[in-house]
């Protein structure tokens, strides 16, 4: 029988990773994304590898729009579903509080409701965030940390994570919520930290630019690599039962290390180059997050395989190689 899963977000980070993680396990996967033609092809390239793979198909879907989503899987009849299309910035949150709720709250409540009506046998993945600990900072957090979210982003994840347990609870439905702590790769949008990191050093090494500005360096984050924290997306759906599961390395390290490895790396001196910025400060933050991976290695028998130094390196060398291209 043919496996077909549903990816949202498919252009995205994680969506990309997963797209074709799943091609290479032999699924049909019908990626969406949310169709604005000045950024098309900007966003497409992620998806160079697999975008001519016949068992690759790109749909155009406002997860806010619940007709879409049943017309899709009607049209598909996936046994999986992934949702990993999201409002997914922190600071964003704030200043579009309502945009965050509609697409992170009423995308997945979308889903959940489409699956409970179409077919309560097609198993679906919610991305979930460390963030809705958010000043909760007794570490390490497990599945059973106090949620303590403290911006409009970790709210609306919030509310879909109880709604995945609500609907698992109420209708017996396949739904598991992954609370991925922070994942980084080459692929991270550049208004993220790691990215815009590594793309400074990049570029000050080969004289395209000369400063750095950012805001709260002192922040702490438990750093994995997309690409493996995909891959526990997916364990997630092949078990018995449907649970949340907390992806996480199990150490915790702060935005000034990260940058401290990189500029070392480019052998550039940070002090040179870093100017703190208020303009990056968040009206609440998050001050440290660190996570017990225990119970994905114990269940799932997912580990991270990349350690924090190795993904450092590995992101400052893609944004060289890149950068290069300009100069
Ligand atoms: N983005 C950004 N830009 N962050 C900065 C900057 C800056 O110039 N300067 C300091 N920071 C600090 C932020 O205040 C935060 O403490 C930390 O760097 C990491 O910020 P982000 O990279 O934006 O990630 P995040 O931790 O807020 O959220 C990410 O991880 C979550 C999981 O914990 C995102 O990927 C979320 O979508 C994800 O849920």
């Amino acid at each position: 029988m043919e496996k077909v899963a549903i990816v949202t977000g498919a252009t995205g980070q994680d969506g990309s990773y997963l797209c074709e993680l799943l091609i290479s396990k032999g699924y049909t996967v019908i990626g969406t994304m949310r169709r604005t033609i000045s950024e098309e092809s900007e966003r497409l390239k992620f998806l160079t590898k697999i975008m001519d793979n016949q068992k690759f198909i790109l749909e155009d879907c406002d997860i806010q729009d619940a007709s879409t989503i049943h017309n899709l899987i009607r049209k598909y009849n996936p046994i999986e579903i992934y949702n990993l299309a999201a409002q997914s910035h922190v600071g964003n949150s704030f200043t579009s509080p309502m945009t965050t709720i509609q697409i992170n709250t009423v995308g997945p409540l979308n889903f959940l409701e489409a699956i409970k009506s179409i077919n309560p046998r097609i198993r679906f993945y919610q991305a979930s965030t460390s963030e809705m600990f958010g000043d909760n900072v007794i570490c390490p957090q497990n599945e059973n940390s106090e949620f303590s979210p403290v911006s409009p982003y970790a709210c609306a994840k919030l509310a879909s994570h109880h709604l995945v347990g609500t609907y698992r609870k109420a209708y017996g439905i396949y739904a598991c919520s992954g609370i991925l702590f922070n994942h980084e790769s080459p692929r991270r949008g550049e208004n993220f930290v790691t990215r815009k990191i590594t793309k400074a050093a990049a570029r000050i090494k080969l004289g395209l630019q000369s400063e750095l500005r950012l805001g709260n360096i002192d922040a702490y984050r438990d750093w994995g690599y997309a690409k493996d924290y995909v891959v526990a997306m997916w364990m997630m759906l092949q078990q018995d039962e449907p649970d949340d599961y907390l992806v996480a390395t199990g150490k915790t390290t702060s935005v000034r290390d990260f940058m401290n490895i990189v500029f070392t790396e480019a052998g550039l001196n940070v002090d040179d180059h870093l100017v703190i910025d208020p303009k990056f400060y968040r009206p609440c933050e998050v001050p440290k997050l660190w996570g017990d991976p225990a119970k994905a290695k114990r269940i799932l028998g997912w580990i991270p395989k990349t350690t924090f130094r190795e993904l450092a390196v590995k992101m400052y060398k893609s944004d060289y190689k890149l950068e290069k291209q300009n100069v």
